[in-house]
């Protein structure tokens, strides 16, 4: 099946939270949302049918989890990274915040120290100072062109006693790192060595561009799956945020327990009759459309490479290995953060990420969602360009 990523689908009034809350998190109604990683392309067809299903059968009781739903996600990860899972370490929660933040609350107490490495998505600062645990960043190095991991550093924050949890991006939202295997060995040994916990979001995973190869974490080695959590979900893959469905994984049995115990508190462990279908379908059939959805990625990045390369040179884009989201080094532009921010807004009326919201050293960047039909990507970057080449001009 071809499918139509160059189609334009008004979203308005559908209650996105990517179009219809733009007054409310931006102060005008009227700006072009190239924010939150959230995609304007619908999900495979095949997910759409699956749906259709459900809502067609009428009654929507109380709904159990049935193996094919846990089935279709180990077939998929082993498929697709090589990673062979059981059945019994497969946990849910609506969404993967929710699930930091429980894991954070079950696996540690306050006073303890949980890392995390900026700049980095920015709900990562609350999950890891809630409730009296405390923040500590190992700052990602950046050589003006890629990010890597200050393993030095990394050392010594892990060191510390009362530090218990690493809370790892991977693939890295906002910086577009896909870690290699290597890198991720020499993060896990440090876990090892330390008695760390390592909470691996990888959410983004199977969002990776041509020549660059996601490796699980957990993956890697029975010690490191002993020493992990590991979440995912098909929201950012196929565009299903809305239906609330991720999946934690914990190949650790008494690690395991725990959390199930903290989410059986919540009374969390429920499903959602749409999301079961959706996620079964998407891991069951999106594959096809996955590839396509890569392939278009690809051009939209191709295209912003070339357009800020030739348009607003003084602009750099730090050039991402996965996810769909655009990490842009506007520091020599001469604006302050603030100044890009307010005519970003009020003169382009495009509304994107300021790097600032992931962390002090996000200071200076902005963060573009590639993921949206071509013919809207050009207009904002027209809208950009407008407004920041009038301005550095001056
Ligand atoms: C790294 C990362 N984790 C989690 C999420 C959100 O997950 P959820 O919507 O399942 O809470 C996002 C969304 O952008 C993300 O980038």
């Amino acid at each position: 099946m071809a499918y139509h990523f160059d189609k334009v689908i008004d979203r308005h009034n559908t209650n996105s939270l990517k179009w219809d809350a733009l007054k409310e998190r931006f102060g005008d109604a009227d700006l072009l949302p190239m924010w939150v990683a959230d995609m304007d392309f619908p999900a495979p067809g095949e997910v759409i049918e699956a749906l259709k299903k459900v809502a067609d059968h009428g009654i929507f009781g109380y709904t159990i989890r049935p193996d094919s739903f846990y089935q279709s996600l180990i077939n998929w990860l082993e498929r697709r990274h090589h990673w062979k899972v059981e059945k019994e370490w497969i946990n849910i929660c609506p969404g993967v915040v929710p699930a930091l933040s429980l894991i954070v609350q079950a696996f540690t107490k306050p006073g303890d120290q949980i890392v995390i490495q900026s700049p980095v998505y920015h709900p990562f600062f609350s999950v890891a100072q809630q409730k009296g645990r405390e923040l500590v960043d190992n700052t990602l190095l950046f050589d003006g062109k890629r990010y890597e991991i200050d393993f030095e550093d990394l050392e010594k924050k892990l060191s510390d006693e009362r530090c218990k949890m690493l809370l790892f991006c991977s693939p890295h939202n906002p910086v577009g790192r896909v870690w290699t295997k290597d890198e991720l060995t020499k993060v896990g040994n440090l876990c090892l060595k330390h008695n760390v916990l390592m909470l691996s979001d990888e959410i983004h995973f199977d969002l990776i561009f041509k020549g660059h190869k996601h490796t699980p974490f957990a993956s890697i080695s029975k010690e490191f799956a002993d020493i992990s959590i590991t979440c995912v979900a098909p929201s950012k893959t196929f565009n299903l945020a809305g239906l609330q469905s991720s999946a934690i994984i914990i190949p650790n049995k008494k690690l395991n327990e725990t959390y199930q115990k903290s989410l059986d508190i919540e009374d969390g462990n429920m499903s959602n009759s749409f999301a079961i279908a959706a996620f079964e379908a998407a891991y069951n059939n999106g594959e096809q459309w996955l590839e396509e959805l890569l392939t278009y990625l690809e051009k939209n990045l191709d295209f912003v490479n070339k357009f800020f390369k030739e348009e607003i040179p003084n602009a750099s884009v730090v050039q991402p290995e996965g996810t769909y989201l655009v990490w842009i080094d506007c520091r020599k532009l001469g604006l302050s953060a603030k100044e890009l921010e307010r005519l970003l807004l009020k003169e382009a009326k495009v509304a994107l990420n300021q790097g600032y919201i992931f962390g002090k050293s996000g200071e200076g960047f902005i963060r573009l969602n590639i993921a949206c039909p071509k013919s809207i990507l050009e207009e904002g970057l027209n809208r950009i360009k407008a407004t920041v080449n009038k301005h550095i001009s001056k």
